[in-house]
This record gives C-alpha cells, sequence and structure tokens, in this order.
C-alpha cells in the first residue's frame, strides 16, 4: 500500500549523535545499524587495528587516523518509521562540519561515557543542540565497566548541560555485575547478557519491580538496591514530558552498553515514538513548514571523494518541505538558476543509491561541480534563503605557495575546491596573490595537505602565519569603504566567495580599526 505524502513526511525521523571521542558513538552507530537491519553482525563499520573500514571511512586520512572525518547519512526502517541517522565526526578538531549537521537534524542522541561523565566536547555540541532548542535523548554508556555513580552522573549532566533529566531506564549494578535494566515506564526489568553483542538478542526480561524472581535472577542485594533507588528517583526527578523533551528543555536517560548491544533497542523505541518528525524550519522570509507539498531544502555539507576516482562532490541537501521526485527542475536560489535534477542519491550505510522521490525531512545528495555551496537554498521557484548554516572564524592559518610555481593553477583550484567542502578556509590577499588556509583544527590543516598531495597532484610549502582571526567585512558607504581597503591592502582578502575579508594579525589592531571606521561591519562569521 502507498503511503499518502502526509504519512511519509510523518514517519521519517532524522537525528544525529553527538557525544567526546571515545564514549562509544562508533560501536552504538553500529549497533543502531545492526538493529536497523542495513548490517548482519557489528565489527564491519571500523575494525581498528585490522584496516578494515566501511565505506562510510572515505577518505584516505581517514585510514591513516583511524578516526571518521566526515559525516556521513545513512537511512534505514525501524519499526515503520523512517530513521535518517547524520554521523557527526567526534573529533575535537572537526567543529564547523558537526555543527551543521547540527542544523540539519531533528533530534539528537547524546551518548555520555559513563565511567567519565560530561565531558568538554559534549559540552560545546550541546551548547549548538541547545542554540536550536534541538530535543536531546541521552544514552550513559559502558554500564559493563567501572562506572560513576549513576546518580552523580544525572547530577552533573544537569548542572554542567543545563538541562533537567528524567532516567526512563536504570541500571541494575556495574561492571562484572552489570545485571541490565529496569524500565521505570512499563515496569520491566531487561536482563544483560554479556558478551560482545555483535547479534541481537533475544529479549530476556522479568515483569513487575515487585516479582519474587527478581531477587533469585540478580540477587537479593541489587535488587533491594533496585528498590530504593526507584523510590529515590520517584521523588526525586520530573516525569517525562513530551512538550518539554520537544523544547529542548528535559532530556530522557537510558543506561546500557554499546559493547554488549544492550540499551540500543531502548534508543531506538523511544527515538521512533518521542522524537518529531521533520519540524519547519526558518528562512530570511517566512517559517517553512514540512507539510507544504513544494520542495525546499537547504545544502548543509559538500563531501568530495565519495568515489576517488572522479573529483566527484556530493552537496547534502536537508529538505524542508515537500517532495523530491526523479527528474524534477529545482530552483538554486543564490544563482537564480533552474537545475533538471535527475541523479539525486540516497545513503545506506555509505553506499549511495540513486533515489526516485524524497521527502520532508530526508536528506539527498546532488553531484556538484563547483556551484553549489554550504548554506544554499532549493526551491521549486520561491526566493528564499534558509537560516542557521554559519561559516565560523578559523583559528589556525597558514600560507601556502607550490614547490613547482607551474603548479599555482592546480593549487589554486585544489584549495577553492576543498574549502567549498566547509572545513577549511582559503583566503586569496588581495595586493600580494598570496594563499592562506585557515583551520578550526590542526588535523583539518593536514588534510588539506594531504589531498593537494594525493588528488591535486600538489607538492606544497606551508608557512605558518601569525593571523589571530578574520573577518567578513560589510559597509553601505562605498567611498569609505574604498579607502579603508586601500589604506589596508596587507590585511584585505577575498575568500573562496569573492567575500571581502579583513585578516587581523593582532586582536588590538583589530579593536583600533574597527573604532577607527564606525561604518563598517566586521562580522565573525559568514
Ligand atoms: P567514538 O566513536 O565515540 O570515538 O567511540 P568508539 O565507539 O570508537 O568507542 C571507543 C572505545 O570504547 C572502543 O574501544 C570501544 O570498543 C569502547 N566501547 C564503546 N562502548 C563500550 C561499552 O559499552 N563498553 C565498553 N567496555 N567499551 C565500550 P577501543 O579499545 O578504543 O577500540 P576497539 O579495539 O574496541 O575497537
Amino acid at each position: 500500500m502507498c503511503n499518502s505524502f502526509l504519512e511519509e513526511v510523518a514517519r521519517r525521523r532524522t537525528f544525529a549523535i553527538i557525544s567526546h571521542p571515545d564514549a562509544g558513538k562508533t560501536t552504538i552507530t553500529e549497533k543502531i545499524l545492526l538493529f536497523g537491519k542495513v548490517i548482519k553482525t557489528a565489527g564491519t563499520i571500523k575494525s581498528r587495528g585490522s584496516n578494515k573500514y566501511a565505506k562510510s571511512d572515505w577518505m584516505q586520512i581517514e585510514k591513516q587516523r583511524g578516526i571518521s572525518v566526515t559525516t556521513s547519512v545513512m537511512q534505514f526502517l525501524y519499526c515503520g518509521k523512517l530513521i535518517n541517522l547524520l554521523d557527526t565526526p567526534g573529533h575535537k578538531d572537526f567543529s564547523d562540519d558537526t555543527y551543521r549537521t547540527l542544523a540539519a537534524v531533528d533530534c539528537c542522541l547524546m551518548i555520555i561515557d559513563a565511567s567519565k561523565g560530561v565531558e568538554e566536547r559534549t559540552h560545546k555540541l550541546m551548547e549548538v543542540a541547545r542554540l536550536n532548542d534541538i530535543p536531546v535523548l541521552t544514552f550513559m554508556n559502558k554500564f559493563d565497566c567501572d562506572i560513576r555513580d549513576p546518580f552523580d552522573l544525572l547530577d552533573e549532566t544537569e548542572k554542567k548541560l543545563n538541562i533537567d533529566c528524567t532516567p526512563i531506564t536504570w541500571p541494575i549494578g556495574f561492571g562484572k555485575n552489570f545485571k541490565g535494566s529496569y524500565n521505570l515506564y512499563n515496569d520491566i526489568i531487561y536482563k544483560y547478557q554479556a558478551g560482545k553483542g555483535h547479534k541481537i538478542k533475544e529479549l530476556n526480561i522479568i515483569e513487575g519491580i515487585d516479582n519474587y524472581n527478581l531477587d533469585a535472577e540478580i540477587g537479593s542485594e541489587l535488587a533491594m538496591k533496585l528498590r530504593s533507588d526507584i523510590k529515590l528517583i520517584k521523588e526525586s526527578f520530573f516525569e517525562f514530558d513530551q512538550k518539554k523533551f520537544l523544547n529542548g528543555k528535559l532530556s530522557p536517560v537510558l543506561f546500557g552498553s554499546a559493547l554488549g548491544n544492550f540499551g540500543i533497542d531502548h534508543i531506538l523505541n523511544y527515538l521512533v515514538s518521542w522524537a518529531p518528525s521533520p519540524m519547519p524550519r526558518n528562512t530570511d522570509m517566512r517559517l517553512v513548514y514540512p507539510k507544504e507539498k513544494k520542495f525546499s531544502g537547504f545544502v548543509f555539507k559538500i563531501q568530495a571523494n565519495m568515489d576517488p576516482k572522479h573529483h566527484d562532490r556530493i552537496a547534502f541537501i536537508r529538505i524542508v518541505s515537500g517532495k523530491y521526485n526523479k527528474g524534477m527542475k529545482l530552483y538554486h536560489v543564490r544563482t537564480k538558476k533552474n537545475m533538471i535534477i535527475s541523479d539525486a542519491l540516497t545513503f545506506i550505510a555509505g553506499d549511495r543509491i540513486h533515489t526516485k522521490e524524497a521527502y520532508s525531512g530526508d536528506i539527498i545528495g546532488l553531484h556538484n561541480h563547483g556551484s553549489i555551496k554550504i548554506g544554499d537554498t532549493f526551491t521549486q521557484g520561491e526566493n528564499i534563503n534558509f537560516l542557521g548554516i554559519t561559516k565560523f572564524a578559523p583559528e589556525i592559518f597558514h600560507s601556502v605557495r607550490p614547490k613547482d610555481p607551474f603548479r599555482q593553477k592546480q593549487l589554486y583550484n585544489g584549495l577553492v575546491e576543498i574549502s567549498e567542502e566547509g572545513n577549511v578556509q582559503f583566503f586569496r590577499i588581495i595586493h600580494n596573490n598570496e594563499c592562506i588556509i585557515g583551520t578550526i583544527g590542526m588535523l583539518q590543516f593536514d588534510m588539506v595537505v594531504s589531498r593537494l598531495n594525493y588528488e591535486y597532484k600538489v607538492e606544497a610549502i606551508y608557512t605558518n602565519v601569525k593571523i589571530s582571526t578574520v573577518r567578513w567585512l560589510e559597509c553601505n558607504n562605498f567611498k569609505k569603504f574604498q579607502s579603508f581597503q586601500n589604506n589596508h591592502k596587507a590585511n584585505i582578502a577575498l575568500d573562496s566567495n569573492n567575500n571581502i575579508i579583513y585578516i587581523a594579525y593582532n586582536m588590538v589592531n583589530l579593536k583600533i580599526v574597527q573604532e577607527r571606521y564606525p561604518e563598517i561591519i566586521f562580522n565573525k562569521t559568514q
């Protein structure tokens, strides 16, 4: 039976996983895909030390470093709902891409390593999630290890992340003595079966916290502790409130072990029942609703090398409203051009598939030969621009030139193309054509070096340059702006979109020019 347009939209769930590196995101993604029947046994996504990588680890540098650099998208069915899982790079160097991914989801799963508690990266990501009021479901992971007291963990999460928490399940024991969890809302104890958890295990449950069998099955000491913990929880935590969750004010908390494949089905069950279907999004003109029939969407990511044989780049579009149909005409708002799209892609665990249709909430990939940029809006004719896709000022800067001066053009093209993906930024100082690359972290810089070599065959010389920051300039007074640029030639550059940039070699100078030229706006983000 075919679903109607509205049914299709309503059954979509688009979410991302946020966590500090090593909290267990890859392991959880893998187990989620196991439940989503995308893979049959765990251990196929990433097997460290064995050089075995899944197709989602596209880039050369990922193989060398053993980390996931790029954001991947995976779509699968679970309990009749269509899940779009957007993977966010967990490494601390990768911020821009991760932040933009959060603009493309409707819900987040936050993973906390229960032996460590709330770590720095989680804190930063949650700040972004909170900015957009994204609902957040929390999973306390690694209960098969020595962990911190669960009450302490909840307390720390509430205080550090400024969000109310409410336990939905509660752990029974930990480490070698981990016995499972109790679900406060259906009064069922789910028993943990130790082992590596490569497969989906049969359900092993005890019904009711007052069930006699509980003492025999988990030991009377643990049973007693569980009953007193639950009494305390009921006295001290808010009950789950769907409205508060959807407003990003309350996070339901689940406990388990990703490695032991325990608790992952609980995550998915609650995601499909509580997480929102596609949400409306704001533009410079109006709010766009997912149930509107006309197509609209925005580009939140550009990714190169999904097929390294071709200089192939894919622009990832989050559909905000309407439906994509193969062969349809889309209006590219920035360039004011219509494009016939007949080869949009969807992504299933790293495999790309030509899709005939896609709905609000889905992510589609368009082949991009340079005309599509991050933040671009596509519609069926309406002149609107989606908001919220920001470009941050980089923190690390290098001047770059080719060893062989005849490769200048290749270097330039390479830098423009790599910077269009949004992880690094490229500036050209106007008066002497010096090329500068700016990154948020060193790893992104290493990635540029590796890709220039590998893909563009450019051996380059890099010099660290002392630049404190850059600012995107705006000014309505043409004459003043011209004279400012003439007086500060060494500071004026163009970014890859030909926007005018002020390069600040130190913050004191920046402050002085800002005071001297009040008619010029120095934007921190683009
Ligand atoms: P990340 O993507 O968030 O960086 O984390 P990842 O899943 O790679 O997990 C980091 C480490 O924590 C891995 O160990 C992984 O096996 C382990 N881990 C994840 N979940 C659990 C859990 O529930 N219990 C326990 N005990 N460990 C867990 P590793 O030694 O770094 O790698 P590997 O050799 O196991 O692949």
